[in-house]
């Protein structure tokens, strides 16, 4: 191979109406030439400003949008009421008090929760932090601040993540809270339980008309009008997998004698079956069928919108479960084998203080 074979020559030529052309000519090839032209016109900058502010309205834009269509999720709005905009209506000599952001969905939830309950018991202003993920699912009416605002705050830490904490009854009426933890008991707010339902977790409206249309459909497909709406929220994924951890699925027979409870309760009932492991449920669980229906193309947070729409409720593990039990108006039946006892959760846990009295615990 000599190196005169391989001589490759590059022209570059700049002619004055801005022509640039680059031709590239082998020796081996003499015929074989490419060139390159570029045009530098006004048309080209025309295109390159074009795509520069497509790029900026992007940025500038609420993405929320873009990622709703590329996720098959129902596009939303979120309900933002900031501090800076609001603080005129609070009255500032109140203590105020605001939560950590630990976990996912349903945690947010319960710390939600715990934040405006314990700000009622004890007369202050609650505060939330930070961009939670609830905003895509509920038109929250708590102000939404930084830890800034707190004024020498006192941290309270918990003990135990799903048992009730007997240290928030020694909170300082009168001095700025942070609440550190995970906060997940019905008794720090079933006492604002009516409010939680109808003021706070209140669905955007994007979700709820789109959960009302698929119930809609559903029955009316079934010829199921009428029917007793029942949700049912097979949780596994990562609790099948963190056994050790005290982390329990319900196993199969739960299922069938919650079904045959509700059955037996209400004659002429709709079983809606919300899932993360659709797999695993439509072959262990009853097939799909003329009283039993698996949501498919729907996700977390219209999942929770159609369960929300039911009329009872059958959970299984997990604080995304509980809460779809919690904002059902109806019974909620639950598996008692959760969380698996002396594990590193079933040692955080106290059952009495995690389950409402008012629901059913069922093997
Ligand atoms: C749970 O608590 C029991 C009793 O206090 C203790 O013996 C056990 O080691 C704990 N288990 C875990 C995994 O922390």
């Amino acid at each position: 191979m000599g190196g005169s074979n391989h001589l490759n020559r590059v022209q570059i030529s700049i002619s004055s109406n801005d022509d640039v052309s680059i031709s590239r000519t082998t020796n081996r090839s003499s015929g074989f030439s490419s060139i390159m032209k570029f045009k530098r016109g006004p048309r080209c900058y025309a295109l390159a400003a074009a795509a520069c502010l497509a790029l900026l309205v992007l940025y500038l834009s609420d993405f929320s949008y873009v990622y709703a269509l590329l996720n098959k999720k129902v596009p939303v709005k979120r309900h933002i009421l900031r501090w800076e905009d609001h603080h005129h209506e609070v009255d500032h000599s109140r203590p105020r008090i605001m939560i950590g952001t630990r976990g996912r969905m349903g945690n947010h939830m319960f710390q939600y929760a715990t934040l405006n309950g314990l700000a009622r018991r004890y007369n202050m202003t609650p505060i939330m932090l930070g961009s939670l993920d609830i905003l895509d699912v509920f038109k929250l009416p708590t102000l939404q601040g930084d830890f800034s605002l707190l004024r020498d705050p006192i941290t309270y830490t918990e003990q135990k993540a799903s048992a009730y904490n007997p240290g928030v009854d020694k909170i300082d009426p009168n001095r700025d809270v942070y609440l550190d933890g995970y906060y997940q008991s019905w008794k720090y707010h079933d006492h604002i339980r009516a409010d939680l339902l109808d003021k706070h977790f209140v669905l955007l409206d994007p979700i709820k008309e789109a959960a009302d249309r698929y119930i809609a459909s559903l029955l009316a497909n079934r010829k199921k009008q009428g029917a007793t709406l029942i949700a049912i929220h097979v949780r596994r994924g990562d609790f099948v997998r963190q056994r050790v951890k005290g982390y329990t699925a319900a196993p199969i027979p739960y299922y069938y004698r919650a079904m045959d409870y509700f059955r037996k309760k209400y004659g002429n009932v709709m079983f809606i079956i919300c899932t993360n492991d659709l797999v695993w449920a439509e072959t262990n669980l009853e097939d799909e069928g003329p009283d039993v229906h698996y949501s498919r193309e729907t996700d977390g947070a219209l999942d929770l919108a159609i369960m929300m729409a039911c009329n009872h409720m059958i959970i299984t593990s997990g604080s995304y479960s509980w809460w779809a039990g919690y904002l059902v108006r109806g019974e909620v039946i639950y598996y008692m084998g959760y969380p698996q006892p002396n594990t590193k959760i079933g040692n955080l846990t106290n059952r009495e203080d995690y389950y409402p009295p008012y629901w059913e615990g069922k093997w």
